[in-house]
């Protein structure tokens, strides 16, 4: 089985639960509890807490951590002036204290630093920079520990990487290609799946659930829509989803994707076109061109060119000789619009998934 990222394998349990009243807190919202617990079961291997400034460097300036593993993506925990290095701080989340935090370094940083390095803009209609842009800019780094784990309607479909490693070996899957995605499946994603499956042993779907911007769609109906079309025709098929915001960091967001799905135990890792991009802010190909700088990754990308469908091919292809005007391309917008008045988007969708996005009155965020 592949190794986790960046060293041992530290397997970390839930810590028990202290009730010191008097310790310093802080507000955890289901956000940050979410990244604390891709910290504490080894989603974020290895990672042991949210980043001290050296690490935030390290990861801005060189794309690893200053143990040497690459990193892509800061994992911060913005906190007030109130915040003190040296304390343990009480994590809470709804009044509840859920974990804590051993607070090795308290520092500032430069928002607009932090957003050139990470989405290669500062742009305030950037959804990640807005993100940034909108935190103190006072950030708290430290080794965190759990008390309990989240429990919501995501709950069952929540994977720790010791779980899927286990059931990888279970199925005697020794090649493992995993797929990122913060979408419902439509016919060209189906296309990129079986296209990988067809390389390996079996195929890891894990969706991002958590924070994305407004258009997109909702974690609810993206987790039906995949279990549809798994239970229909997607029998090598694992579910579990990743508990984390979206970035939209585009080169530097599918690096991290890649380490995650590493950690979960898959071998290989699916890269099309414009990967955890939006707008325009990134070439359709850099997220593939950026894994060329590092060798030492340990997860081999399978990378697609634009998939498309060919009406002249009856078929989705990623490319044919075909004039443009017969190549049907699956539109994030074309496909809002036609959902919203209810109708087929020009056979992007299986008539099932289809099905699926129309019980929910609002599909999207
Ligand atoms: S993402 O933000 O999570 O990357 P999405 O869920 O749409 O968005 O994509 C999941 C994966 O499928 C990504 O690797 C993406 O590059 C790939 N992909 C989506 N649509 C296409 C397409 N038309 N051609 C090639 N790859 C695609």
């Amino acid at each position: 089985m592949i190794r986790p990222h960046g060293g041992k394998p530290v397997e970390r349990t839930l810590a028990a639960a202290k009730a010191d009243l008097r310790a310093p807190s802080i507000a955890i919202d289901s956000d940050l509890l979410g990244e604390i617990e891709n910290i504490c079961h080894g989603v974020f291997h290895p990672l042991s807490g949210f980043m001290r400034q050296d690490e935030l460097q390290g990861v801005l300036d060189d794309m690893r951590l200053p143990g040497g593993a690459p990193w892509t993506i800061p994992i911060l925990l913005p906190v007030d002036e109130g915040t003190r290095s040296g304390e343990l701080l009480s994590l809470v989340h709804h009044g509840k204290a859920v974990g804590e935090m051993t607070v090795e370094d308290v520092y500032s940083f430069d928002r607009d630093t932090i957003c050139q390095k990470t989405f290669g803009t500062s742009d305030p209609a950037h959804p990640g920079v807005a993100e940034v842009m909108a935190s103190p800019g006072r950030f708290a780094g430290g080794r965190v520990a759990l008390f309990s784990e989240i429990k919501d309607e995501f709950s069952p479909y929540y994977l720790k990487p010791i779980q899927t490693r286990a059931i990888f070996s279970e199925k005697g899957w020794k090649r493992v290609v995993g797929f990122q995605t913060r979408n419902v499946p439509h016919i060209g994603h189906e296309h990129v799946q079986r296209e990988a499956l067809g390389s390996v042993d079996g195929l890891f779907i894990n969706p991002v659930i958590g924070k994305k911007k407004a258009g997109d769609f909702r974690d609810s109906v993206i987790i039906r829509a995949y279990q549809k079309l798994i239970s229909h025709s997607l029998p090598n098929a694992v579910l579990g989803i990743l508990r984390t915001k979206m970035r939209y960091a585009g080169p530097k967001e599918a690096i991290f994707h890649a380490i995650i799905r590493k950690n979960f135990g898959c071998t290989h890792f699916i890269v099309g076109r414009d990967h955890a991009g939006v707008g325009k802010y990134y070439p359709p190909y850099a997220a593939q061109e950026i894994f060329g700088e590092f060798d030492d990754l340990g997860i081999t990308p399978i990378f697609f060119r634009t998939i498309y469908f060919c009406h002249r091919c009856d078929s989705v292809v990623s490319g044919c000789d075909h004039p443009p005007e017969s190549h049907m391309h699956f539109s994030g917008t074309r496909l809002r619009e036609k959902i919203l008045k209810k109708e087929n988007p020009d056979g992007m969708l299986r008539k099932e998934i289809l099905d699926v996005i129309l019980e929910e009155e609002n599909p999207f965020v």
